[in-house]
């Protein structure tokens, strides 16, 4: 049977987000990251997945939701996902947290009353919801300079409903990708509730054993393996306990990438 919560990140890892809800990806600048959050995107809004395919058969989306105050690859994806779901401003950011915690809110409070004890998002088949944020650094940066009384407000309700959300989530299965270039917690503002809720922690391409102690933690086992563009070494709870395991991200032909995922979301490119 086909696990309709299954993400091949490669032919042998598979990413339950159903028991791994959120991810943090990490990696110095041009390492891949935003370009693995693509292809991610891609495979949760077409799931349930196919064999060896990016694009999946879509019978299950996960709607998706997303930040990228760069206003680079990620904000792209405005042109393929309905109104209000992508932000590249610091106000709209907002709104987006705000209504993704809203609709998260909805189902919890949908399941508590109107199903049978018991029951949660996964054993409803209820589909994800997904909100992708890169550059969180630079994001939590343009929240955490308020100098003025609005700007303190919305400093207060981003970490607010950041925090809620990283609490809430499992259960409604409403994951959050976060990607950045480095896990510090004090400099990025990366709490860590986010760093202990994050079920898949990547790193993409080299680093010095700082960077990787940052994204991994203490206790795992790094192995010495030279990386590319493309290319990182990840952990998934319970998959790979001691040791994170390297892997390339699916090749993303960008002649091609945005063409092809404009057909598939069934919006056209213009
Ligand atoms: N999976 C991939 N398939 C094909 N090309 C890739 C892939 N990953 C990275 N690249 C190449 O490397 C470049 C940098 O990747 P990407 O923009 O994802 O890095 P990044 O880590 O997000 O960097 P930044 O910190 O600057 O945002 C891409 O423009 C692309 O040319
Ligand atoms: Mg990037």
């Amino acid at each position: 049977m086909i696990n309709r919560y299954a993400v091949n990140i490669t032919k042998s890892i598979e990413w339950n987000i159903a028991d791994n809800i959120s991810a943090l990806i990490t990696g110095a600048r041009g390492s891949g990251k935003s370009f693995l959050l693509l292809s991610l995107i891609a495979m949760l809004a077409t799931l349930p997945q196919k064999q060896n395919d990016l694009l999946g058969t879509s019978m299950m989306p996960t709607q998706i939701f997303a930040i990228d105050l760069k206003n680079s690859d990620v904000a792209r994806l405005k042109m393929l996902l309905p109104s209000n779901r992508v932000a590249h401003t610091k106000s709209d950011a907002l709104n987006i947290l705000e209504r993704f915690v809203g609709f998260m809110k909805q189902r919890l409070e949908f399941i508590q009353n109107e199903t049978p004890f018991g029951s949660t998002a996964k054993s409803l088949g209820m589909p994800a919801f997904y909100l992708i944020i890169d550059e969180w650094s630079a994001t939590s940066a343009v929240f955490n300079d308020a100098i003025t009384k609005e700007d303190k407000v919305q400093k207060f309700k981003w970490f607010n409903l950041m925090h809620e959300l990283m609490m809430l989530n499992r259960q409604a299965l409403f994951g959050v990708i976060i990607a950045t270039q480095q896990a510090t917690v004090t400099n990025s503002g990366l709490s860590t509730a986010i760093q202990e809720e994050v079920g898949l922690k990547v790193h993409m391409g080299n680093a010095t054993s700082e960077a990787y102690r940052l994204t991994f933690g203490n206790d795992l086992k790094i192995p010495n393996k030279y990386l590319d563009v493309g290319e990182g070494k990840l952990w998934l709870e319970g998959h790979n306990l001691d040791w994170t395991t390297p892997f390339a991200a699916p090749y993303i032909d960008t002649d091609n990438f945005w063409k092809y995922s404009s057909t598939s979301s069934g919006k056209s490119e213009r």
